[in-house]
């Protein structure tokens, strides 16, 4: 194991029935709010009645932000920058998934900043301070709920960029899988896919002597695969979403990644990708995840190994390393293409013509990847393969 320092203060409330101490929560930071929201998926199900009808009751002042749009632009961010400026604004409330979620975490920042927040996002200027952000989480995948991560898009530039700081942790966060009901068959499929991405991009490490979080991880990512079908079947089963929207949060608030470092250059492709596409980030993750294992099979097989013998159902008898591994692979990318997850990039349209940009955005600042550094030319090999 590496050194660890374990830091996650975001206070999670947990289960059903819990978007009634959605007051109890706020007013606990003051009296106005900004509330922010995506394209409009909460006043479809009773959510933004719900929320605006208790703080209003509750005498608490509301300024809306609406129209957060998946892959959260820099344009967005900073009309609620000004919001709270304007309106001396005390908590940014985020009721949504993930997109709302991480526009909110620039805007408590970026409230507390004098200067662009695209320095911060860019890592120029590290944040020293913040807005309280609370969220109600509408859509289990990112994890973006208890964790200090966010991905913001400046779409003249085409630069779709993660960053995070302490700052940038939800003071609370409420996960009603009642809010998750509504969330259509692809979306909650890409959340299961984006949740199972995390899980892997962390499995491939080069860390010895992980025997918890490795067991931890294939909990997660069993889990996940057991209860996706069952999902599929019956949207509306709250008990399924529940499983799911705890396994997104699990996957993604530091607890897998105590005492390791993920590879994670797999969500930098992605995000170059939907940085040029604008398509879902979990769509990209099906694609392009097979290809990176693929890619990697030689760094360090014995963990390709474990995950197709542990997670994958490869049963190892009479075979190599590299065939158990090329057959765990093959079950991860089935298993997602049962689900109705996207192959190959062709499925969004996309062909050559911009995988050079691509390749150039991911590889931008250097090469990347922990579990194995990748060039500018592998990221082109990896999208040329997945076309
Ligand atoms: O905008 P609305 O109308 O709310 O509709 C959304 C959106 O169209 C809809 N939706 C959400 N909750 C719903 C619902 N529809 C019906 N009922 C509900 N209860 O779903 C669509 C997608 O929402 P979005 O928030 O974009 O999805 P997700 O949670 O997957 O977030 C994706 C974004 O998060 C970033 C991604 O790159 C992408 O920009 N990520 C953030 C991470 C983090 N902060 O830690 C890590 C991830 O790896 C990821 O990169
Ligand atoms: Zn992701």
């Amino acid at each position: 194991m590496n050194l660890f320092t374990f830091y996650n203060p975001t206070k999670l409330v947990f289960g059903k029935g819990q978007n009634a101490k959605i007051v109890k929560e706020v007013e606990n930071y003051g009296k106005k709010v900004l509330l922010v929201y995506g394209g409009g998926s909460i006043k479809q199900n009773g959510l933004y009645e719900f929320v605006t009808g208790q703080l209003s009751e509750a005498g608490l002042q509301l300024t809306e932000l609406a129209g957060v749009e998946p892959n959260p632009r820099l344009t967005t961010v900073k009309k609620g920058i000004e919001l709270c400026r304007k309106n001396e604004i005390e908590l940014v409330l985020a009721v949504g998934g993930g997109s709302v979620i991480d526009a909110s975490k620039a805007i408590a920042v970026g409230a507390k900043y004098e200067g662009d927040i695209w320095e911060v996002i860019t890592k120029k200027v590290q944040p020293v301070n913040a807005l309280p952000l609370g969220t109600v989480l509408t859509l289990a995948a990112t994890g973006s709920e208890m964790n200090s991560g966010s991905v913001i898009t400046n779409w003249e530039i085409n630069e779709k960029l993660g960053w995070s700081s302490p700052f940038s942790f939800p003071k609370f966060s409420i996960l009603d899988p009642k809010n998750t009901v509504s969330v259509p068959k692809d979306q909650t499929v890409y959340g299961m896919v984006d949740m199972m991405s995390h899980v892997v991009e962390a499995y491939f490490h080069k860390a010895e002597n992980t025997a918890l979080q490795d067991r931890i991880m294939e909990s997660i990512l069993l889990t996940v695969m057991e209860t996706a079908p069952k999902l599929l079947e019956d949207l509306d089963n709250e008990e399924h979403r529940e499983t799911i929207l705890y396994c997104g949060t699990m996957a993604l608030n530091g607890i897998t990644q105590m005492g390791l470092r993920g590879d994670w250059a797999t969500h930098n492709m992605e995000h170059a990708v939907s940085a040029v596409y604008d398509i879902p980030h979990a769509g990209g993750l099906a694609i392009l995840f097979p290809h990176w294992l693929r890619y990697t099979l030689n760094e360090r097989i014995s963990r390709h190994v474990q995950l197709a013998t542990r997670v994958l159902g490869v049963d190892p008898i009479d075979k190599t390393d590299q065939e158990i591994a090329l057959e765990g692979i093959e079950a991860l990318s089935a298993f997602w293409t049962s689900l109705g997850a996207p192959t190959r990039l062709a499925d969004y349209n996309i062909d050559e013509s911009q995988v050079e940009k691509m390749a150039e955005l991911a590889s931008n600042r250097g090469e990347f990847g922990n579990f194995k550094s990748l060039t500018k030319e592998d990221v082109v090999n990896i999208l040329t393969a997945a076309l």
